[in-house]
Parts: structure tokens; sequence; C-alpha cells
């Protein structure tokens, strides 16, 4: 028995006609940041949608903490444990950076404790705590996003792509955020960023055509620059 807190075993999901996760074997240990790598329209996006609930599987088996979760919908999902910031960044634009963060807690109260952690590594959030979300910079308000998925304890996070579209100076602030938020929590994060996440990755998987096509740790991925191209090829290089 693997001792993984998240498993995809040969998991297949169509979207209309279209056969688009094909066979995922996927692992996430315990602990630490686990990236998940992959050229455009690879399956990234759609393994984390399938993840949630968002696309339903239509063959192979995903279990979390022991349980499976084929047949859950997505607030059980969530209710198990399993918290997921999209691409898109979901903010309330028109609402306070607190409401945002309001809105997101179990019954509407917001623990102290848990805030002030997540400000010691968010300072923006508490310095904007009053502002409307939707005058944020595209930096902050993937700071609200990440903030609202953790603002409860949950013990596997997943992220989309959150360096996408910001400033170097932000992906560092990002960088640091993250570093301290997997002391925490479990993190799967999808990225095309190679750089941001080579420092911050424990366990890589590699995907195309959507199926993995490569699993290791990050350390012998960054160490191994052949390994990078045929992996990663073109998409490396836009980041350097
Ligand atoms: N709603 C949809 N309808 C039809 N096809 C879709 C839909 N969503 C995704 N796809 C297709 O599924 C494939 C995988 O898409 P996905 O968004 O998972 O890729 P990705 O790895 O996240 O890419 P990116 O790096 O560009 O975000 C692509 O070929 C895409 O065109
Ligand atoms: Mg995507």
């Amino acid at each position: 028995m693997s001792d993984a807190l998240l498993s995809l075993t040969g998991v297949h999901t169509h979207i209309g006609d279209y056969h688009i996760l094909q066979g995922v074997d996927l692992e996430v240990p315990r602990g630490g940041i686990t990236v998940l790598l992959g050229r455009n329209g690879a399956g990234k996006t759609t393994t984390l949608r399938t993840i949630m609930g968002l696309w339903r599987a239509s063959a192979g088996e995903l279990r979390f903490d022991g349980r499976s979760l084929r047949g859950l919908d997505t607030p059980a999902i969530a209710q198990a444990g399993i918290a997921y910031v999209p691409e898109s960044m979901a903010v309330f634009g028109q609402l306070t950076v607190r409401e945002n963060l309001v809105l997101a807690a179990r019954a509407g109260a917001i623990d102290s404790a848990r805030l002030d952690w997540i400000f010691s590594f968010f300072p923006a959030l508490k310095t904007f705590w009053h502002a409307q979300a939707g005058n944020l910079s595209g930096g902050q308000k993937q700071m609200v996003a990440i903030a609202r998925a953790i603002i409860e304890p949950r013990a596997l996070l997943l992220v989309d792509e959150p360096t996408k579209g910001l400033s170097p100076a932000i992906v560092l602030k990002l960088l640091e955020a993250f570093r301290q938020l997997k002391e925490q929590t479990t993190i799967l994060l999808v990225e095309q960023n190679f750089n941001f996440v080579r420092q911050l990755g424990d366990t890589v998987a590699v995907m195309d055509d959507g199926r993995i096509v490569h699993r290791g740790t990050m350390a012998a991925l960054a160490a191994d620059r052949a390994l990078q191209e045929q992996l990663l090829g073109l998409a490396l290089d836009a980041h350097q």
C-alpha cells in the first residue's frame, strides 16, 4: 500500500468528445510540494479539475487520505480537505480583502491566529485589508486567492500556475510565501516557470498528451540539464 496523500491511478477524463486525460498515474506524497510540469495543453488544469470533481473521471481511481474520491461532488471533495486555487485567481472584485476571506471561512468567522500566520507571508493583505479586491494588483489578487483557499486548514492545496503574468518582484514574494506554506500543508503546484519551481519543489511529475511521462525528485531534475531539455524543451528556454 502506498502512503501517498493523494494518488491517481489510470485516470481518464473526457471533455465532450475529447479524450483529454489518457491514463494519469500521479502520486502526491504527504508534506512538501509536488510540482506538475508540462507544455500548454498537456492536461495539467484538467488533472486538477478532475481531482476536484469539476470534471468527472471516466475511468481510473482517485484516492485521498485513504478514501476514494470517485463519485464525490466538489463540495464533498473540498470538505474532505482539498483546496483549489484556479488559474483565474478567483476573487470577488467588488468586495474588500477582508470580506473575501470572511466568505471563505467556515461559519463566516476567521480564526485570528490563522490570519496572523497568513499576514506573516502575505503582509500586503494586512495593508489592503479594507481595500476593494478588484483594485489590487495581479500579484496581490493571487495572494487573496491563495489566502481564501488556506483560511481553513486543508490537508492538500492545489494551485494552478500562480506566477502567470506576475512581475519578477512579486514572483519572489510568492516564492517566499510558498516556502512557509509548505511547512504546514501539502501542495500540488502546476507551473510552467521552471526557475520558480526548481527552488520550491520536492517531487516532480511531467505531463504530456494527457499522461505522466516522468516522475522523480526535483533535485534530480534540477541537476540534469539534458533531462530538462528532453522533458521541458522550449517551455524551459522561455524562462531563462
Ligand atoms: N472545456 C474544454 N473543452 C474542450 N477541450 C478542452 C476544454 N478544456 C481543456 N480542453 C483541452 O484539453 C487539453 C488539456 O487542457 P488543459 O487546460 O488541461 O491543459 P494545461 O496543461 O493546463 O495547459 P496550459 O499550460 O495552457 O494551462 C487541451 O487540448 C485543451 O484544449
Ligand atoms: Mg492550465
